[in-house]
This record gives C-alpha cells, structure tokens and sequence, in this order.
C-alpha cells in the first residue's frame, strides 16, 4: 500500500514519456513530408529546366544555355521548298535534279579531284547553303531568282542571276567559275527558279538569308571564341578548322572553316553577321531556329575567332566602290565614316549604326 503514491507517479511519467514519443514522432513525421515536398518540388523544377535543354550531350559544356530557345516559332505560312519528289520528268526535270545535285555535291564536279573541272576548293555549295538550299534561317534559295537581275553594290553593277553564283565560286569556293552558259551553272538556275517558283519579286521571305543577331554593346571577343570552338565545333571541324575529307576523299564530311581550302576574305562568310547569324541557328550540326544551342553572345564570338584565322586572300579594291553602301561589317575600309577596319569587323557595331543613321539624313 505504501507504493501507491510511487506506483502512481511511475505510471504518470510513462504516459508522459508515452505522450513525448508521440509528440515527437508526429513532428519528425511532419518534417520528413516537409523536406520530402521541397524535393520533389526541386526535382520538378529542374527536370524542366533540362527539357528547356533538350539537346542531348552537345549542350552539356560549362556555357550551358537556357536561352531564347522555345519562344523561336516559325510561323504557319512561312515560305516552304515545294517537295523534291514534284520535280517534274523530262527534260526540264533533268536539268532541275542536275542543278541540286550540282550544289549538294559540287567537289565532285568542281572540287580538286572534281570530274568536269578541278576550279574550286573542294567545299559543297550546300555546305552554307543548307539541304540544297531550302531551309529556313541557312541561306535558302527561296528569294533568290525573283530578286535578279538586281543593282550589285558589292560590283557596282546590275547583275544577272549568273553572276551572283559565280560570285560564289569566286569567293565562298575560293576558285573560278564554270562558263555561265554551261549546262552546270545553267542546270544550277534551273533549279534555283524551280524552288522559288511560288515567290513573287519583293517578297518579303521569313527565314531569308541569315538571322540578323542583335549587336552586342561590346566588340566581339576572339579570345572567347576560341573557347567556344573548342568546346563545340572543334570536334567536327578539327583543330586547326581544317575540317575532315569524307571516306571517297572528294569532298567533305566537316568543312573546313579555315586555312588554304577555305572560304576567302572576300566571301559572305566573312563578314561576321553572317557567319554569326549562320551558326547561331545551324551550328553546331543538328541545331535549328527553334533549338538553338548558342547564345547570341557566344555565337558573335566563335565568328570572331574563325574570321581571325589565316584563309585565301581575294583582291577586293574593286569591291564596294561607293562606301556609303558598304555593309556595315565589311572589315575593308575606306569607309563613308571614321570607324577602323577592326571596328568594322569586329564590333561594336552599335555607334557604327548610329554614325551611319546620322550620315543618311
Ligand atoms: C562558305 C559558305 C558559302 C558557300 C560554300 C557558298 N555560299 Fe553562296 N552565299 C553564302 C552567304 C553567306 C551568302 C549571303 C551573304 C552575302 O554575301 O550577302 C550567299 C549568297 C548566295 C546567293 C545569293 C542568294 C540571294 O538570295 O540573294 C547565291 C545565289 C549563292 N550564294 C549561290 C552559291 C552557290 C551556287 C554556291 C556554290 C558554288 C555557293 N553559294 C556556295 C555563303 C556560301
Ligand atoms: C556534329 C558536327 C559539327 C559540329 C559540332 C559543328 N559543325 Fe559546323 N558543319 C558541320 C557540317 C556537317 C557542315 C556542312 C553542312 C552540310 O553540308 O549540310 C558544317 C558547316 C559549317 C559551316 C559552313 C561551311 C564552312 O565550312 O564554312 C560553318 C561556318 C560552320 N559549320 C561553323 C561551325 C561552328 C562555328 C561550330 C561550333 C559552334 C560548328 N560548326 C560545329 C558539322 C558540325
């Protein structure tokens, strides 16, 4: 009888104790559905952020990019390459499948072991002019017959449309031009005009030429280019942007991008608009308007380096004779203003716009 009081308090400190762990397991169960929230929500959350990414291992170097990818859409109507498959028989039809296949694989008629004639430096037209010249934002064809004959500045001349592709052998092939009148160049035009067939003059195309990046507030950077290339293009262009020769060692599986088979100082690659606008839209291999895999930035900046690499020189004194309507990144002064050629051609663009605004009031 004398435990009772003890037997009592014994009991009373076990329902505590009981009561405690009761507290205490509800709070520890309350705090792992807390965190375990939180990261299933984190998990969320950047499983979206790699969805933004969706482009596999090319992305994966440290300038990872989210950028402007998904809000690039290419609208309904925009201009289309009527199907291959619709080229019509005959001979026309000939002419026309000669002249594509005449782009898509110029080194094996052109090139230095070419079977007509060994004029150019084994680079396919196609190479810059992508799927034979039909896609959007990759220099399609699609404007192109119903703007010539057209006022050249470059020349100073009103030029036919032939003349316009022998610029490109010229300049883009670093070699010399078949005979305009031949079956090839004619075959070329054939199909230049059978793809642009549904494209009236002045037709303002959506995905002409190139995309014009906005100007960065600084000048390109070379030296941050050169990051860039390494870490995406060197791959497939090589090293030394020598590129690599496809097995039958006619023409090439990468282009080169620069040295003694490469485009010359005088070609539309050179200017680095161009050739940013180019890569930030089809480089590296497999990237499209709408999956983008280089910021503007990085993609002014690799122009920069591959347009600081040693390639064929092209006398260019002719070119351009009225410097009031020389491209604005056209590194060859005299210039209509006072900017240097290096500021020509490498940025800052943005008080070359300005002055050149002021100059044409
Ligand atoms: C190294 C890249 C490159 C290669 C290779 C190339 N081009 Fe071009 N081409 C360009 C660029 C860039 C432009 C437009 C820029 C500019 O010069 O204003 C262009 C413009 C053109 C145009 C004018 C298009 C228009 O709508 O006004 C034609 C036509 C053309 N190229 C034909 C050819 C042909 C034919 C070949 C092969 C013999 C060829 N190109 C090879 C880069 C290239
Ligand atoms: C996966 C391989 C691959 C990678 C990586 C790649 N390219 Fe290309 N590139 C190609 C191929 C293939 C072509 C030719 C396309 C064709 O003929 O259809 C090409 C063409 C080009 C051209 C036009 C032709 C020439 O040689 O002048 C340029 C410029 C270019 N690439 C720049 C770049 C730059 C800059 C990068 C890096 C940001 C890059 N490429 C990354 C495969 C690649």
């Amino acid at each position: 009888m004398e435990n009772q009081p003890e037997k009592e308090v014994i009991k009373a400190i076990i329902k505590i104790t009981h009561y405690t762990i009761f507290v205490s397991l509800l709070t520890i169960t309350g705090i792992l559905i807390f965190v375990g929230l939180m990261f299933s929500g984190r998990g969320e959350s950047s499983a979206a952020e790699t969805d933004l990414g969706t482009n596999g291992s090319i992305i994966s170097a440290p300038t990872q990019i989210t950028s402007t990818k998904s809000a690039n859409t290419i609208p309904a109507d925009a201009w289309k390459a009527p199907d291959a498959a619709t080229i019509p028989a005959g001979k026309q039809g000939d002419m026309i499948r000669y002249g594509k296949d005449l782009l898509a694989h110029t080194a094996n008629y052109f090139g230095p072991k070419g079977s007509i004639a060994r004029i150019t430096n084994g680079m396919n037209c196609q190479n810059c002019h992508l799927d034979a010249g039909t896609r959007l934002f990759g220099n399609n064809y699609g404007g192109f017959m119903a703007s010539y004959p057209k006022m050249s500045y470059r020349s100073g001349k009103m030029s036919p449309a032939s003349s316009r592709i022998a610029e490109c052998f010229e300049r883009s092939l670093a070699g010399k031009v078949p005979d305009t009148a031949s079956k090839e160049v004619q075959s070329i035009l054939a199909y230049m005009k059978w793809i642009g067939k549904n494209v009236q003059k002045k037709q303002q195309l959506f995905g002409a030429a190139t995309e014009k990046l906005a100007f960065l507030d600084v000048a390109a950077d070379p030296t941050k280019g050169k990051v860039v290339f390494m870490l995406k293009c060197q791959s497939c262009h090589g090293e030394n942007g020598e590129g690599l020769l496809a097995a039958d060692k006619k023409s090439y599986q990468y282009p080169p991008l620069w040295g003694k088979h490469s485009y010359n100082d005088g070609a539309g690659m050179y200017r680095l608009g161009n050739f940013a606008g180019f890569v930030k839209n089809n480089m590296p291999y497999g990237a499209t308007y709408q999956n983008p895999q280089l910021t503007d930035e990085e993609a002014w900046n690799v122009a920069a380096f591959v347009n600081s690499q040693p390639r064929p020189h092209r006398d260019q004194h002719k070119d351009w004779t009225n410097p009031d309507k020389k491209p604005i990144d056209f590194p060859f002064g005299p210039y209509a203003d006072q900017f240097s050629e290096k500021q020509h051609k490498f940025g800052p663009f943005k008080p070359i716009k300005e002055a050149q605004k002021n100059l044409s009031i």
